[in-house]
C-alpha cells in the first residue's frame, strides 16, 4: 500500500511510519521542514515539504497515486492556551484539513486515494462525568469539543470513497505525550489523584493507536467516527494508583484542581475533566487490542529502553 501521512514526525506519526515500513508499505510524509523530518524519519520515507498547511494545499505529487492518506498534523494542545495558542490549535486542524481536502479535490479522480483517515480526539465529547460514550454520543461544547467538531466537519468533505475519523484518547507512550508530562511527580513519590480523581481518562497504548489506524486503512467498513481508546477506561484516581504500583512509589497526594488552574490556566481542563469512552466500533469490527488493561500498558511503556509503536 502507498500511504501519505501528515504529522508523520509526531508521536503517533513516527510510530505509524515505523509500522507501515515494517509491513513493506511505501510511505510518503508531508512536513513543514523536510530537513528535520529526514533526520527524525531516516531514509526510506519519501518526503514532501508542505510549508503552510493553513493557507496552501499540499503538493499534488505527494498525494497522487497514494492508496490512502493519514492526516495527523496539529499544533500541540498541551501548552498554555493564550489567544494565539488557541488560534494555532484550531487553525492548524480546521484550515489544515480544509487545505488537504482542497488538494485531494484538485487531483484527477483516477489518481485520488480511496481512503482518508483523518485524526480527531475524544475531546469531541467534552466533559461528560461517568456517562458511557460510544460513537453515537453527541458532541460537547467546550473549546476542544468545538475545535474537534469543526475539524471533523472539514474531513468529512473529502472527495474520496471512505473517510474514517479516529477519535483518539490519551495516548500512553514512553517517548512522549501525556504520560511523560505526568511522570515526574509520580517518580518523586508526590503524585496522586487530580481534583478528586473521579474524571475518566480515555487512555490507549501507542501500539493500539498504530494497530487501530492500520485496521482503519484496511477494513473497507471503516468510515465515519471511530473511538480509539482502550475498552477499559479508568478514572484519574485509578490511573494514579496504577502508576504508583508500577513505579513502586506512593501515589496518594491529592493534587487540587485550583493549583492546576493557576499553573496551566484553561488548558488544565484536559486533566480536570474527562470522558468514559467505549471503542464500540473497533470492538464490533473485531479489532484485538494489544493492551486492553491499564497496568500491563503502563508496565510496557515504563519498562526502561522499550518502546513498541
Ligand atoms: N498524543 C495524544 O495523546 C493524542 C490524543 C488524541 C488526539 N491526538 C491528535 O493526534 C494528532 C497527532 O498527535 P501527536 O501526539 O502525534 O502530535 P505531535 O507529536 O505533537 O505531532 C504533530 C505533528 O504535526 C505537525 N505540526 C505541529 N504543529 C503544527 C502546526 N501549528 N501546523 C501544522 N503542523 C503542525 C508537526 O509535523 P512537522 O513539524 O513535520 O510539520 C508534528 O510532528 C494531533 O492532531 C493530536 O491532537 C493526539
Amino acid at each position: 500500500m502507498r500511504v501519505a501521512l501528515t504529522g508523520a514526525t509526531g508521536l503517533i506519526g513516527s510510530a505509524l511510519v515505523r509500522r507501515l515500513r515494517e509491513r513493506g508499505d511505501d510511505v510518503v510524509a508531508l512536513t513543514r521542514d523536510a530537513g528535520r523530518a529526514r533526520s527524525s524519519l531516516g531514509d526510506g520515507v519519501e518526503l514532501h515539504e508542505w510549508s503552510d498547511p493553513e493557507r496552501q494545499p499540499p503538493p499534488a505529487s505527494a498525494l497522487e497515486r497514494a492508496d490512502a492518506v493519514v492526516h495527523l498534523l496539529g499544533e500541540p494542545v498541551a501548552q498554555r492556551w493564550t489567544a494565539d495558542a488557541k488560534r494555532r490549535i484550531r487553525d492548524s486542524r480546521v484550515l489544515g484539513t480544509r487545505s488537504l481536502v482542497a488538494g485531494l479535490a484538485a487531483l484527477p479522480a483516477d489518481l485520488r486515494p480511496a481512503c482518508l483517515v483523518s485524526q480527531s480526539a475524544t475531546g469531541y465529547y467534552g466533559p461528560r462525568g461517568d456517562e458511557q460514550l460510544d460513537e453515537r454520543a453527541p458532541a460537547g461544547a467546550d473549546f476542544l469539543a468545538e475545535v474537534t467538531v469543526a475539524w471533523e466537519r472539514e474531513a468529512a468533505e473529502a472527495p474520496v470513497a471512505r473517510v474514517a475519523i479516529p477519535r483518539t484518547g490519551v495516548v500512553l507512550a514512553a517517548s512522549g505525550g501525556a504520560l511523560a508530562q505526568m511522570l515526574p511527580p509520580f517518580r518523586l513519590g508526590v503524585g496522586g489523584p487530580v481534583a478528586g480523581g473521579r474524571q475518566y481518562v480515555p487512555w490507549i497504548h501507542l501500539a493500539d493507536v498504530v494497530g487501530a489506524i492500520v485496521h482503519l486503512l484496511e477494513d473497507v467498513r471503516a468510515a465515519g467516527p471511530v473511538n480509539l481508546s482502550a475498552p477499559n477506561p479508568v478514572t484519574n484516581a485509578e490511573l494514579s494508583r496504577s502508576l504508583g504500583r508500577v513505579l513502586h512509589r506512593p501515589a496518594v497526594l491529592p493534587v487540587p484542581g485550583t493549583a492546576l488552574r493557576l499553573l496551566y490556566g484553561e488548558m488544565a481542563s484536559i486533566v480536570l475533566t474527562g470522558q468514559r469512552v467505549i471503542p464500540a466500533r473497533l470492538e464490533e469490527w473485531g479489532y484485538g487490542f494489544s493492551y486492553a488493561e491499564l497496568e500491563p500498558a503502563l508496565r510496557d511503556v515504563l519498562a526502561p529502553g522499550e518502546q513498541r509503536g
